[in-house]
C-alpha cells in the first residue's frame, strides 16, 4: 500500500462522453470517505495542467452530477505535453514540455494523477508514467473500441440515443415510403451501428468491419419492397466503406492526438440508393447528439465502479494501469497494452450472425 498519497489530481481528456461526471463523483467520494484523501480537478485536460488551471473537488461540488452529461472539468482533445504548441520568435512550434507538466503536478502537491480518457489521452498518461508520474487511467469512449475492457461507459447511452432516433425515423419512413439512412459515430468500429441497428430494428446495417456493395444494399431495399415493406432503414457507421474504397473523411483536426474525423458516408450512399432504387431517400447524421445528454443507468453504474476502483488502484500502487471491466469485476490492466489494441466487431460474431438470421443485410 502506497502511504505517501494525500492528493489526487483528476483530469478528463479527449472527446467527452456520458458518464464522465459519474467517474469524477465516485472517485472524489471514494477518496474522501474511504481514504481521507483530497482531490483537485485539472481543467480542460492536459491543457489545464500546462496552464495550472484547476478547481477544488470535494463531496459538495462533485455531488449531484451523476445524471449530468459532459464533464464538469472540461476537456480537450488537442493538448499534449509531449507535443505542445509554444511560441518561438514569431512562429508557433510543437515542443516536448512534459517536464513542465510534471513540475506543475509537484507545485500543485498532486501525488497521483487519475486520467480519464480514450486511447490518445491514455497514451499521453502512459508517457508521463514512464517519466515517474503516479498515473492511473480510466478508459472512456462512446465507440466501445478498447479491447482491454469488456465495455466502456458512454457506449450504452450512445446506443440508446441512436436507437431512439431509429424509432423516430421509422415512423416517418413508413408514412412516406422512403429510405432513411442514419449515420452514426464509432470511428473505426461498428459497435454503435450494430447494436442500435439491432435494437431499433434496422433493415440494413453497414459497419467498417464488413465492406459493402451499394448494389447489394439497393437489392435488399427492393427485396423488402417486393415483400410489401415500402420503406427501409439503413444504419451506417461513419467508418463504413464500400468494397475497394476508402473511408470517407470529413476533416483533419490539426494537433489532435487522432487528427482524422470520419463522416459523410451516409450522404454518399443516400444519393446512390435513391438512383439505384428510384425511392425517395433522406439522410440523417446523428453526430454529437450521441455524445451528449443524460447517461443511462448502465453507464452511471459502470462509471461509478470505474471511478471508485481507480482510487483503490492508486492506494494499491497500481500505477501505469487502467481500470477495465473484466466481467464481473473491474480489474487493473496495463495502459501500455490496453491502448494498443482496437476492439472491432467480430465479423462472424453472434450479433452479426443473429442479425443475418433475422434478415438484416450488411450489404456484402
Ligand atoms: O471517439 C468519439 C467520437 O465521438 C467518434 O465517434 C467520432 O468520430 C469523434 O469522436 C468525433 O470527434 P469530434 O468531437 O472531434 O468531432
Amino acid at each position: 500500500m502506497s502511504k505517501k498519497i494525500k492528493t489526487i489530481g483528476i483530469l478528463t481528456g479527449g472527446g467527452d462522453c456520458p458518464g464522465l461526471n459519474g467517474v469524477i463523483r465516485a472517485a472524489v467520494k471514494t477518496a474522501e470517505k474511504k481514504y481521507k484523501l483530497n482531490c483537485i480537478g485539472i481543467l480542460d485536460g492536459f491543457d489545464g495542467l500546462m496552464k495550472k488551471r484547476t478547481m477544488p473537488l470535494n463531496d459538495r461540488n462533485a455531488s449531484g452530477i451523476l445524471q449530468r452529461g459532459g464533464t464538469i472539468l472540461g476537456t480537450s482533445n488537442r493538448a499534449n505535453p509531449f507535443l505542445y504548441p509554444i511560441k518561438k520568435g514569431k512562429k508557433t512550434v510543437l515542443a516536448d514540455v512534459s517536464d513542465k507538466a510534471i513540475k506543475h503536478l509537484k507545485d500543485l502537491h498532486i501525488d497521483a494523477l487519475m486520467v480519464i480518457g480514450g486511447d490518445g489521452t491514455l497514451s499521453i498518461a502512459y508517457e508521463l508514467f514512464k517519466k515517474g508520474v503516479k498515473v492511473v487511467g480510466v478508459p472512456k469512449t462512446i465507440d466501445n473500441d478498447l479491447s482491454a475492457t469488456d465495455v466502456t461507459f458512454g457506449f450504452d447511452t450512445a446506443v440508446t440515443t441512436a436507437t431512439e432516433a431509429i424509432d423516430k425515423l421509422t415512423t416517418t419512413a413508413e408514412s412516406h415510403h422512403r429510405i432513411m439512412v442514419m449515420e452514426v459515430m464509432g470511428r473505426y468500429a461498428g459497435w454503435i451501428a450494430l447494436k442500435s441497428g439491432l435494437a431499433g430494428g434496422g433493415d440494413i446495417i453497414l459497419i467498417p468491419e464488413i465492406p459493402f456493395d451499394v448494389e447489394k444494399v439497393a437489392e435488399a431495399v427492393l427485396a423488402r419492397r417486393s415483400r410489401g415493406k415500402s420503406f427501409s432503414i439503413v444504419v451506417v457507421a461513419e467508418g463504413a466503406r464500400e468494397k475497394g474504397k476508402k473511408m470517407v473523411v470529413k476533416r483533419i483536426v490539426k494537433d489532435s492526438t487522432d487528427p482524422i474525423r470520419l463522416g459523410g458516408i451516409g450522404q454518399v450512399i443516400g444519393e446512390k440508393l435513391e438512383k439505384l432504387t428510384g425511392m425517395e431517400t433522406r439522410v440523417t447524421v446523428l453526430g454529437h447528439l450521441q455524445r451528449g445528454g443524460i447517461p443511462t443507468s448502465f453507464d452511471r453504474i459502470l462509471a461509478t465502479r470505474f471511478g471508485s476502483r481507480a482510487v483503490d488502484m492508486i492506494i494499491e500502487g497500481k500505477f501505469g494501469y487502467m481500470a477495465a471491466l473484466r466481467t464481473p469485476h473491474i480489474k487493473p490492466v496495463e495502459i501500455r497494452k490496453a491502448v494498443k489494441k482496437l476492439r472491432r466487431v467480430p465479423v462472424n460474431g453472434e450479433d452479426v450472425q443473429v442479425a443475418r438470421a433475422i434478415g438484416v443485410s450488411f450489404g456484402d
